[in-house]
């Protein structure tokens, strides 16, 4: 391609970014203020450099040049990175695009989203690919080589490992616990925590929380004495049928319902 032709078809696609970004973020005011004021522009922007200088084999210059957009715009986009028409990083900080992501058109992300890996092997699909109109919330992480479909939205904070399809909206953190010693540590402490009636704070007896944990202990306490002066009502009642006239109501999870909601 001609030179005034490619320097044509850069600031036509420059100008597609700026009036996207207009168009998108009703903060935006103008074009000069989306050009001086918006990282998520210079960092795409510069990309468009830095993925220019990985395709000739300019790799570390690719790459030192993506590190100065990272430290000026707090966005890191890997050179390798294939990015279609209009993307638009809001806020951008905190945004991290790894080496074998591909974007497709249209899509918006937010500050602190991750298009991360969990492999290392060299030269795999360890990033994800997004289709068209994806929209990315704040905070979110799509970790692995796998495909987010077109119109596709993620929610802010979700944690995304598996393929998402056309036009699904997706929630949450996948995380869950997976360490199996104290799960088994857990199973044997089960009769102990069934005897609760209620976990204060909505944590066990064996919760890190030293505060939390003297409360269940002294609670389960309180169930076993609670349990103990029944039997000797019981027995009192046997000899002296007036022993049980007054009734004491135990304590109930509603009558704490403030300590677990707390
Ligand atoms: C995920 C998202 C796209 C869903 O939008 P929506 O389709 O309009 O969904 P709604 O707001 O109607 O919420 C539907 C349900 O999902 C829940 N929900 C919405 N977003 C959620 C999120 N990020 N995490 C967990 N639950 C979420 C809502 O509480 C609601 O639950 P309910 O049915 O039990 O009441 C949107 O909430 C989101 O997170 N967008 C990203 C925004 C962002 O990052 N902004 C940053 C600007 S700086």
């Amino acid at each position: 391609m001609n030179p005034l032709k490619t320097l044509l078809t850069l600031k036509n696609d420059i100008m597609d970014d700026i009036d996207n970004i207009l168009q998108k973020d009703p903060a935006a005011k103008n074009r000069l203020e989306i050009v001086l004021a918006y990282p998520g522009l210079h960092a795409r922007t510069l990309h468009r450099l830095s993925h220019t200088l990985w395709q000739k084999d300019y790799k570390v210059t690719a790459r030192t040049l993506s590190h100065i957009t990272r430290v000026a715009t707090g966005i890191e986009i890997h050179p390798a990175t294939k990015i279609g028409k209009r993307l638009f990083i809001d806020h951008g900080m905190g945004v991290v695009i790894g080496e074998t992501a591909e974007i497709g058109d249209d899509v918006t992300l937010y500050h602190g989203v991750t298009l991360g890996g969990v492999s290392w092997e060299k030269g795999a699909k360890r990033h994800p690919t997004l289709g068209n109109n994806v929209v990315v919330g704040a905070g979110a992480k799509i970790l692995g080589g796998f495909t987010v479909g077109d119109n596709a939205k993620i929610g802010s904070n979700a944690v995304v490992v598996k393929p998402v399809p056309n036009n699904a909206t997706m929630v949450g953190a996948a995380a869950r616990m997976i360490d199996k010693e104290k799960e088994n540590h857990q199973k044997s402490n089960t009769n102990l925590n069934n005897q609760a009636l209620f976990n204060a704070y909505g944590l066990k007896p064996d919760s890190n929380d030293p505060v939390a944990s003297s409360i269940s202990t002294l609670l389960i306490h309180i169930q076993k004495q609670d349990k103990q002066i029944e039997n000797l009502a019981n027995t009192l009642c046997h000899l002296d049928p007036n022993f049980c006239k007054e009734e004491i109501h135990p304590i109930c999870k509603d009558d704490l319902e403030v300590l677990e909601n707390e």
